[in-house]
């Protein structure tokens, strides 16, 4: 049977995983190999997902944990170096945008061993953000790429990418879909909350948490948020964003807003069902919280997403207290239409792991 390496490492990884470990196990697929690069460490990063998803235990961890973007990558890209000579797989499979996935595709790419990319040909500016580089390297060097949605396809085919493309959808939109009978609605009110009276709030982008000026507006606008729709603020806050408001000593603009630790995913899709609409800078939660039905304010220059902002459901803001308040209030006060659903049928894993078994299997006869 050929050997295939899933290469996880931070939260959004170990989501997209649980979806293609499931369909790896259901089809037999092949000989699966779990590498964890160790990017995210705290319990409530990693450990809390592997065990709500049910994820195998990793067969190896790297420890790369924290540091400079160069630190991490270097240390992921000689340990996953490593691996790769001890268990010589077939193929080597990479998510998303993080610095773990760009490590793990030069590793095995330079190795001569094929690179499957789940995610891929998301584009947004600014091009220099960390993740935009991490993922336009990466799927340079792959040899298959699996899309969440047609931009994506178009995008690749921008930059000449062609070949190896597959437009499977989005297996954390499947993810959703299969778990939602599960989803922890009751953290809602474990919280002192009540459904549809409040914003979920989450933000870790280095461009808005890492600059104090502009950590302050985006706290300061969150705060009057609150006080025009008169909504509770919940924010399950990245240890990222945590410390940084307490390094720059912006604990007093956080009156009224809870901020709470990290939640797994059951906590964060039960949060967001319940929620009146959501602030976010992360990539997966502005689609996860249109899954629920519910609009997303995202507070980015641009997004990878914008099959969700050129239809008007989703909002860019910028980090201003003026403009959160504003394009807040618009969203709030918009309602009637119905969310738009361009991430697939809910197959994307099956589709994936089923082309990739479909190619292994041309390639070791
Ligand atoms: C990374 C990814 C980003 C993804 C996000 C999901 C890159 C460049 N970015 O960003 O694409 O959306 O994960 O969360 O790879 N920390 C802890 N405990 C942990 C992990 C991190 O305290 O378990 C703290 C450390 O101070 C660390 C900081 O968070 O320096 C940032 O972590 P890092 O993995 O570098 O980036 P993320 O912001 O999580």
């Amino acid at each position: 049977m050929p050997k295939v390496i899933s290469l996880v490492g931070a939260r959004p990884q170990f989501v997209k995983e649980a979806m293609i470990y499931k369909e790896v196990r259901r089809l037999s697929a092949w000989d699966y190999v779990l590498v964890h690069s160790g990017q995210h460490y705290d319990a409530y990063m990693s450990g809390a997902f592997f065990d709500q998803l049910s994820i195998k235990n990793p067969d190896h961890s790297m420890d790369i944990g924290s540091g400079s973007h160069g630190a991490m990558t270097a240390r992921a890209l000689e340990r996953f170096e490593a691996v790769l000579l001890k268990e010589r797989p077939d193929m080597v499979l990479v998510y998303g945008d993080t610095n773990t996935t760009v490590a793990g595709a030069l590793a095995a790419s330079k190795l001569k061993i094929p690179v499957a990319h789940v995610e891929a040909g998301i584009r947004q500016n600014p091009k220099d953000m960390p993740e935009e580089i991490n993922r336009v390297v990466t799927d340079h060097l792959s040899r298959h790429l699996f899309t969440c949605s047609r931009t994506a396809a178009d995008n690749l085919a921008k930059e000449g990418i062609t070949q190896g493309v597959h437009n499977v959808g989005d297996v954390m939109y499947d993810l959703f879909l299969m778990m939602r009978s599960s989803f922890d609605g009751a953290i809602t009110e474990k919280l002192g909350l009540k459904p549809n009276r409040f914003v979920l709030v989450t933000l870790h982008r280095d461009f808005n948490v890492d600059d104090e000026r502009k950590l302050g507006e985006i706290l300061k606008g969150l705060s009057e948020l609150r006080k025009t729709l008169d909504l509770e603020i919940v924010f399950p806050a990245h240890p990222r964003t945590s410390k940084r408001i307490e390094e720059f000593g912006l604990s007093g603009l956080t009156d009224g807003i809870k901020i709470v630790p990290p939640v797994g995913y059951f906590q964060l899709m039960g949060l967001a069902e319940n929620c009146a609409l959501a602030v976010t800078d992360s990539g997966g939660f502005q689609k996860e919280a249109v899954f629920a039905g519910k609009r997303a304010l995202v507070i980015m220059p641009d997004t990878g997403w914008r099959e969700l902002t050129d239809c008007g459901w989703n909002l860019l803001a910028e980090p201003n207290s003026e403009d959160i308040v504003k394009k807040g209030l618009s969203i709030a006060q918009t309602d009637g239409t119905t969310p738009p659903t361009p991430y697939g049928d809910g197959h994307a894993a099956e589709k994936t792991v089923l082309a990739l078994r479909s190619i292994l299997k041309g390639a070791t006869q």
